[in-house]
C-alpha cells in the first residue's frame, strides 16, 4: 500500500465514530510503518513477485486466456468462485485446492460444483519450473480470479500478493459459506461476520453475472410451490431443465440467462425483472431494505464495478501473510512434506 493510501486509511479511521482508542492504536501502527517503510497493513504488496518471479502474473494471465479460448469458457466463473470459497474459509490460503477425502472440496457448497482446477494447476506447474518454490497457490488463485473477470469483459484491479498457503482443509468449515436459500438478513449477517458491509455483499453478489448453478441450488423456487418472485416465463424454462422428478440435480443452468459469459451488470437487470436464479439473488431486490442499492447496480454499471473491485480487493486481503508455506506441489493439491 502506498503512503497516500495509508494516509487515506488513517483519515478514514480518524473519522470512524466507533472505538476511537483502537483507531488511535491503528494510526500509531500506521505511522510507524510509514516511518520504517515496512509492509502495508495486510502484508500484501502489488508487484510482490517483481524481483523474485517477474513472469508470475504474465504466466497466470496467459493460462487463464488459453483455457478460456481452448478449454471451458465457464472455467472463468469457476475460478472466480473458487477464490471466494478460498478466502471465506481460513482466509485466502489455497485451502480449497487441497485434495483429500475430508478436504474443503468435499464440503456441501463445493462438492460436484467447484471447477477451474486445471487452470490453477497449469499455471502452478509452469511457475514451479520457472521459479520453483516462489509463487504461492493462494496468490495464483487471486491473480487468476482477477484475470477471469477481465477476460469475461469485466474490470481490472491490481492484485496485491504475498499470501502463504495453508496446511489445513476441513470439509465442515465450508458450512460457513452463504447458502443460496438465505434471505437478506442472513446474507448480511454472513458477510458482517467477515467485516463486509451490506453494500459490499450486494456488490460481490454481482459475480453471479457469470457462470452456472445446478438444479439443486434453486429448485426450492420451483417445487412444491412456485416462488411468486420468480418470473413465470423463467420458471417454465427452469422446469424443463430441472423436472420435479427424474431430472439430474447436478444439471447446470446459467445464473444470468442473458449473458452468462460476460461480466456485466445484467445480473442486476435480471433481478429487477424477477429473473434472478437463486433465492439469495432475487431477495436483494424483493427485500425493501436492499432494493434501491440493487437498482443502482441495474442502472449504473460503472458504480457497481467500482464497488465490486473495492470489495473483492478487500476479500483478497483476508489472507495469511505471516505464517504458512509456499506449496510446492505443481497441482497445489498436497501440503509440503
Ligand atoms: C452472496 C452470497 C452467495 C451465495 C449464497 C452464493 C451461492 C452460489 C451458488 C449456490 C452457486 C451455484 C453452485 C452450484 O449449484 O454448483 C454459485 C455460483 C457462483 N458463485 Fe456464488 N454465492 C454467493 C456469493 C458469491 C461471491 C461473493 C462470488 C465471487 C466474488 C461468487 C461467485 C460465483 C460464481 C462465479 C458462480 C458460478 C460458478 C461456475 O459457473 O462454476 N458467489 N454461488
Ligand atoms: C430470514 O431467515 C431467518 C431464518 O429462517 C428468519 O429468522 C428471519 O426472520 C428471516 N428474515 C427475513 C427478513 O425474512
Ligand atoms: C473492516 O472494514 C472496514 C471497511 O472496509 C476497514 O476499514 C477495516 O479495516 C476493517 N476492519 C478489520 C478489523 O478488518
Amino acid at each position: 500500500m502506498g503512503i497516500v493510501s495509508q494516509l487515506r486509511l488513517a483519515t478514514a479511521l480518524v473519522s470512524a465514530p466507533s472505538s476511537s482508542s483502537s483507531s488511535a492504536l491503528y494510526i500509531a501502527v500506521l505511522l510507524i510503518m510509514v516511518a520504517t517503510g515496512a509492509h502495508d497493513v495486510g502484508g500484501l504488496q502489488v508487484g510482490y513477485y517483481a524481483n523474485s518471479c517477474p513472469v508470475a502474473e504474465t504466466i497466470v494471465t496467459a493460462t487463464v486466456g488459453a483455457y478460456h479460448q481452448c478449454g471451458d469458457p465457464f472455467y472463468a466463473a469457476g475460478v472466480l468462485r473458487m477464490h471466494f470459497h478460498d478466502c471465506w474459509v481460513r482466509g485466502c490460503d489455497a485451502s480449497v485446492l487441497l485434495a483429500g477425502p475430508t478436504s474443503e472440496q468435499t464440503g456441501l457448497p463445493n462438492a460436484n460444483s467447484l471447477r477451474g482446477f486445471p487452470v490453477i494447476q497449469a499455471a502452478k506447474t509452469q511457475l514451479e519450473k520457472l521459479c520453483p518454490g516462489i509463487v504461492s497457490c493462494a496468490d495464483i488463485l487471486a491473480f487468476a480470479a482477477r484475470d477471469s473477470v477481465v477476460i469475461s469483459g469485466g474490470p481490472y484491479w491490481p492484485v496485491a500478493a504475498g499470501r502463504f498457503d495453508g496446511r489445513v482443509s476441513n470439509a465442515a468449515e465450508t458450512l460457513i459459506l452463504p447458502s443460496p436459500l438465505f434471505n437478506v438478513s442472513q446474507l448480511t449477517a454472513n458477510f458482517a461476520a467477515k467485516n463486509f458491509s451490506q453494500i459490499e455483499m450486494i456488490a460481490l453478489s454481482g459475480a453471479h453475472t457469470i457462470g452456472q448453478a445446478r438444479c439443486l441450488s434453486f429448485t426450492n423456487r420451483l417445487y412444491p410451490t412456485q416462488d411468486p418472485t420468480l418470473n413465470p416465463a423463467l420458471a417454465s424454462w427452469l422446469k424443463t431443465q430441472c423436472p420435479a422428478t427424474g431430472g439430474n440435480p447436478n444439471n447446470p443452468v446459467n445464473l444470468d440467462f442473458a449473458t452468462p459469459l460476460t461480466f456485466d451488470n445484467q445480473y442486476y437487470q435480471n433481478l429487477v425483472q424477477f429473473d434472478g436464479l437463486l433465492t439469495s439473488d432475487e431477495v436483494l431486490f424483493t427485500d425493501p431494505s436492499t432494493a434501491s442499492i440493487t437498482e443502482i447496480g441495474a442502472t449504473n454499471s460503472p458504480v457497481w464495478q467500482a464497488a465490486f473491485v473495492e470489495a473483492i480487493i478487500k476479500m483478497g486481503n483476508l489472507a495469511n501473510t505471516s505464517f504458512g508455506e509456499i506449496r510446492l506441489d505443481p497441482l497445489c493439491q498436497v501440503v509440503n512434506p
